[in-house]
């Protein structure tokens, strides 16, 4: 069904792009995936690396692609790279590139929580980005991705780094609570939504089944067996606004005790995929592997 539908992804160097990338290339989707690096090309797939996605560069090589995985994004500013930039700037660009090959299609990650009332500087990127898809007059499906956990996400390798120094340092209380969903999910699910016109214009939570609390998601991540420190949130903060090496910034601060919770059912309804429990997967050891 799949077969010589041609899919272009931005970012493809990240975490998610690299597992959407492979879903896609194993179910024969044909790919044309764009990163500032080098990086290794799948079965299927055309590679474009381009530091700073020329158009002239581009425009010729994704010409007529059926729709488009936006993948570019941060989650941490730098002098360099602001949100402003990159979350909303970049996706202005994608949109400007999208129209210019006409492609009609767009799928968008955006983040949980995210809503026309935030003050978060993170959050207002995102929903600026969201409003230039939806205005664009593009097809588009935006997902809001709560925390996406594989075996290298980023507060995976933060988890499994600290479970090396046998103790694992908490934010807080840890009385807050994620939604966590699986990558593997996440790659059926954006795979679904190319062809699925169920997914057309609509704005979904991506999230598991099950809320729970970050101090329970340790314990099970750790099967139980490694010490859980918990941190003064004011020192955490400080640390996170002072410490140029602090491994937790003011903003994964923020998301974490934010404590927000999406709608799985419509996702489920939608998609009609069996997601994987995240209770289930986190006994079952294979996110430490
Ligand atoms: N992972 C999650 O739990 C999660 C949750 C909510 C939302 N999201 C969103 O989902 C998207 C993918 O997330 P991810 O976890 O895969 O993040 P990631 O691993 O950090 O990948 C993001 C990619 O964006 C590209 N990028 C970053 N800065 C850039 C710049 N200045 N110019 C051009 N490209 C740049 C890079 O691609 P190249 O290195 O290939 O150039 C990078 O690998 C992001 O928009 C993120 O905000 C993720």
């Amino acid at each position: 069904m799949s077969k010589n539908i041609q899919v272009v992804v931005t970012g493809a160097s990240g975490f998610v792009a690299k597992n959407v990338r492979k879903h896609l290339s194993l179910n024969e989707f044909n790919l044309i995936s764009i990163s500032r690096k080098n990086f290794q090309k799948l079965k299927k797939e055309t590679k474009i690396v381009s530091s700073d996605y020329k158009e002239k560069d581009i425009l010729p090589k994704i010409k007529n692609s059926y729709a488009l995985i936006h993948l570019v994004g941060i989650g941490k500013q730098s002098i360099k790279n602001d949100y402003n930039s990159i979350n909303l700037g970049f996706t202005k660009k994608i949109i400007d590139l999208c129209k210019k090959a006409h492609i009609k299609k767009i799928i968008f990650t955006s983040g949980l929580g995210v809503s026309k009332t935030t003050s978060l500087g993170y959050f207002i990127s995102k929903y600026r980005a969201e409003q230039q898809i939806i205005e664009s007059g593009l097809n588009y499906t935006i997902f809001r991705p709560s925390y996406i956990v594989g075996k290298d996400d980023l507060l995976t390798k933060y988890l499994k780094n600290q479970i090396k120094t046998k103790e694992i340092k908490i934010p807080g209380s840890g009385n807050y609570s994620i939604q966590p969903i699986y990558i593997n999910d996440v790659s059926k699910v954006i795979a679904k939504s190319l062809l699925d016109n169920r997914f057309e214009k609509k704005t979904l939570d991506l999230v598991g089944s099950e809320s729970l609390t970050f101090q329970e998601y340790v314990k099970l991540f750790s099967m139980n067996k490694i010490k859980i420190k918990k941190l003064n949130l004011e020192t955490c903060y400080n640390d996170a606004i002072n410490n140029p090496q602090s491994k937790i910034s003011v903003d994964d601060l923020n998301l974490l005790i934010g404590d927000f919770k999406g709608n799985h059912k419509k996702l489920s309804k939608i998609s009609k995929i069996p997601f994987e429990s995240i209770r289930e997967l986190l006994k079952s050891g294979r996110l430490l592997q």
